[in-house]
């Protein structure tokens, strides 16, 4: 297929992202080239989201716009992957717009499918028929093979990649929709991910994520040795080249906290950051959610953390107006956010999603005002801790991994011997703001914060 342009558009998680840089790689490998713009495009793909319904109405209003372009271009191939395909199979098809439906455990099959539509002008469905049942061993090894071929060439940020340690989810929490759609939960096995992470820090990589549904909980028996996402980190920490390492997202349970947060103490390279969502401040929530833990024993596991390592920024998820939530559960999660201190926090409106337990037993009793409101507060509330915290910053010197330049530009920044805004982020996530080359993309630099924001710090480069 050399010559044929393509054109890639991802909606979603890190998971998402990351299955984007493997489809990306594969592809180049196989030929293809790579366009920013849909229209001049021989082939679109558009790697989505089901969390949510929003992020499955955007891909729909995408799919409306590759429609319209296909009338000029009929010989255009669209091709739906990742959760929303698996989620709706061959109803995808309904829409004009769609040749291809991939599923996350088929993108091994990309390119194959991809040379088949443009060869065969004819619609392909390919994922999982079952998607609980345990992947087959063939499935398995091809997402592995698939997987660790990946090194990145190209990075959409330079320096820096996602490292998969695990694959699906067994929590089944009431509201989410990844069991169905990313399926058991399977980790890789440890040589796997430390040779990859390798051949990732040859290629320049500095920085990696690893990145598990619950990161924590990852776990591989290799004859005697059972190993846990500390024994990952500590392996990572021995590859040369590789300076930073975090992981996301992690489950709040006691199951591996000590030791993960003890290697993190303990490891120069692994950030001090932790994103452990609570979703809810109220017992009775946190149990309709199906969430093993009262707000008592998640307080206790931020204290810990905090305790064993001092520096720590924590970040949190929340969801609000979940079916029953009373005014006095909301007013628990305002209270929990409150004690909690996170350096940031994403807040979600409930979104009923199919299959789930959540949307199959209970009523989404919260009208959408009310949703509205909720989640309009508790960002508020969060807003002036994210306040506090950041400006704790002020006048220190930090070090910070470039990403490149600043989309948008922040008023607030100095001006520097005509040097673009670039972005980068601390050990601790938070992003700074300054004035340098651009070239320093993909670099450790230090700056002196001289400005904070609740989400941005802003200062010099020294
Ligand atoms: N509705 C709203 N938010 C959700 N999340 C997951 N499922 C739903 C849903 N059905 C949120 C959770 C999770 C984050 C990735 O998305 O807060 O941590
Ligand atoms: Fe969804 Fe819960 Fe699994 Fe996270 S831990 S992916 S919220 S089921």
């Amino acid at each position: 297929m050399i010559g044929k342009k393509v054109h890639i558009k991802s909606f979603g998680c890190q998971m998402n992202k990351l299955d984007t840089a493997l489809v990306t790689f594969a592809l180049k490998d196989a030929g293809f080239t790579f366009t920013e713009s849909a229209s001049e495009a021989d082939v679109v793909l558009i790697n989505t989201c089901s969390v949510r319904e929003h992020a499955e109405q955007r891909v729909i209003s995408h799919l409306g716009r590759l429609q319209h372009i296909k009338k000029t271009r009929p010989d255009m191939v669209v091709g739906v992957i990742g959760c929303m395909a698996q989620r709706l199979d061959r109803k995808l098809l309904k829409h004009d717009a769609v040749d291809i439906i991939c599923g996350p455990a088929q993108i091994p099959q990309i390119t194959k499918l991809i040379t088949e539509t443009l060869k065969l002008k004819k619609e392909i469905v390919a994922v999982t028929e079952n998607i609980r049942q345990k992947t087959d061993q063939r499935q398995a090894q091809a997402l592995e093979d698939f997987e660790s071929a990946y090194s990145a060439r190209e990075k959409k940020i330079p320096g820096q990649a996602y490292v998969r340690v695990m694959r699906g989810c067994d929590n089944f929490c009431s509201y989410c929709i990844v069991p169905f759609v990313r399926g058991p939960e399977i980790s890789r096995p440890p040589k796997a991910i430390i040779d990859q992470i390798r051949k990732l820090a040859d290629t320049g990589v500095k920085q990696v994520t690893l990145l598990g549904q619950r990161v924590n909980s990852y776990k591989y028996k290799a004859g005697d040795k059972t190993y846990c996402l500390a024994d990952l980190l500590r392996m990572a920490s021995d590859i040369q080249g590789i300076e930073w390492i975090r992981f996301v997202t992690s489950y709040p349970s006691e199951e591996f906290f000590d030791e993960i947060l003890r290697a993190m103490a303990d490891l120069p390279k692994v950030c001090n950051y932790l994103h452990i969502p609570a979703q809810s401040g109220s017992n009775k929530i946190l149990r309709a959610m199906n969430r093993h833990y009262t707000t008592d024993q998640y307080l206790h596991l931020l204290a810990k953390a905090r305790d064993i390592v001092p520096a720590i920024a924590i970040a949190g998820d929340f969801i609000v107006g979940f079916p029953g939530e009373t005014h006095a559960d909301f007013e628990a999660t305002v209270d929990l956010v409150k004690k909690a201190r996170y350096k940031n926090c994403f807040i979600f409106k409930y979104s009923p999603r199919p299959d789930t337990k959540s949307d199959k037993k209970l009523a989404d009793d919260i009208p959408l005002e009310v949703k509205k409101n909720r989640n309009t507060e508790l960002l508020a509330v969060q807003e002036k801790i994210s306040g506090e915290l950041s400006a704790e910053y002020l006048g220190k010197e930090v070090r910070v991994l470039v990403e490149g330049l600043s989309k948008k530009p922040h008023l607030d920044s100095e001006k520097s011997d005509g040097n673009p805004q670039l972005i980068g982020r601390t050990a601790t996530d938070y992003i700074v703001v300054f004035n340098a080359p651009p070239s320093l993309a993909g670099q450790f630099v230090k700056v002196k914060i001289t400005k904070t924001s609740p989400l941005t710090l802003f200062g010099r480069l020294i």
